[in-house]
């Protein structure tokens, strides 16, 4: 483990989009930051090289959240070459092609529920492991990335993909509760129709412009107006936050 002093901060997906936002933002701000990825490793290594050049520590590393092999690996490592976490930010997720619940199979539920749900129980699991003062930790925080789809549902587009974050919303509860006086505060953002290479897997890359009018504030977001509300539940301005959540949503 290096003598590092900086507070240490595991991004998941933070390759791309809210996740590499986040991750920039957050060195800038004096975290060191391992940077997760599953298959962009150029870009993983590029948002390292912006953070390092911009005289932040960083390191990217290669995992599957989904596979708990993998999760306690990448926590090894993060351990090895940054020091134990003292934020997370789980923000990687999935979606698949826009369709109704009626012609959704059981691989495409399995692969959505095992990043978007199993991948943040494991990866907020060996963070309190590391954290938790009752585990002679230091205390830590945690933000989950859910979606306004938690409450919206995305009737005719993803169901599955709702309902996953409807799972991270009730993780944030459950354990905000359950960790909370050992150190621990656990929350959530739950952003809406961010720019992001996210909504091509959907089918549709340009669906934040289909829907930004339709919005109160008629554009779509940032993945840096994310990012920002992902900072400030992290930091110590929001010493007493917990269990809470964050719409990101433009008015929606
Ligand atoms: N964009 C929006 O409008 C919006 C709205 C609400 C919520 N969100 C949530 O915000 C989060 C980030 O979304 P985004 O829009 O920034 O998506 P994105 O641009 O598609 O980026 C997704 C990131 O997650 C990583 N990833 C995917 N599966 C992974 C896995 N199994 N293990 C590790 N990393 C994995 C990707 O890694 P690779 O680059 O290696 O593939 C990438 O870094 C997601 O949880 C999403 O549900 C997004």
């Amino acid at each position: 483990m290096s003598n590092n002093r900086r507070p240490v901060l595991l991004v998941t997906g933070g390759s791309r989009g809210i996740g590499a936002a986040t991750a920039r933002l957050c060195a800038a701000a004096g975290y060191s930051v391992c940077v997760n990825y599953r298959e962009a490793a150029d870009a993983a290594r590029q948002v390292v090289g912006e953070i390092e050049s911009a005289g932040g520590q960083g390191h990217a590393v290669r995992a599957d959240v989904g596979v708990e092999s993998e999760v306690e690996r990448l926590f090894e490592l993060c351990d090895e070459r940054l020091g134990p976490v003292t934020a997370l930010v789980n923000n990687a997720g999935i979606l698949e092609q826009q369709m109704r619940v009626d012609e959704m199979d059981a691989d495409r539920l399995r692969r959505v529920f095992a990043v978007n749900v199993v991948g943040a129980f494991l990866c907020a699991r060996e963070a309190v492991r590391r954290m938790s003062t009752r585990r002679g930790g230091s205390g830590g925080a945690i933000v989950n990335v859910s979606s306004a789809a938690s409450r919206l549902g995305s009737a005719g587009e993803y169901v599955d993909y709702a309902s996953s974050k409807g799972a991270l919303d009730t993780l944030t509860l459950g354990l905000s509760k359950e960790v909370a006086s050992e150190g621990i505060r656990v929350n959530a953002v739950r952003p809406g129709f961010i720019r992001t290479e996210i909504h091509a897997s959907g089918g549709e890359a340009d669906r934040v412009e289909r829907i930004a009018k339709s919005l109160p504030m008629q554009r779509g977001g940032e993945p840096d107006e994310v990012a920002q509300a992902i900072l400030w539940l992290l930091s110590d301005a929001a010493s007493y936050v917990t269990g809470s959540f964050i719409d990101i949503a433009g008015g929606r």
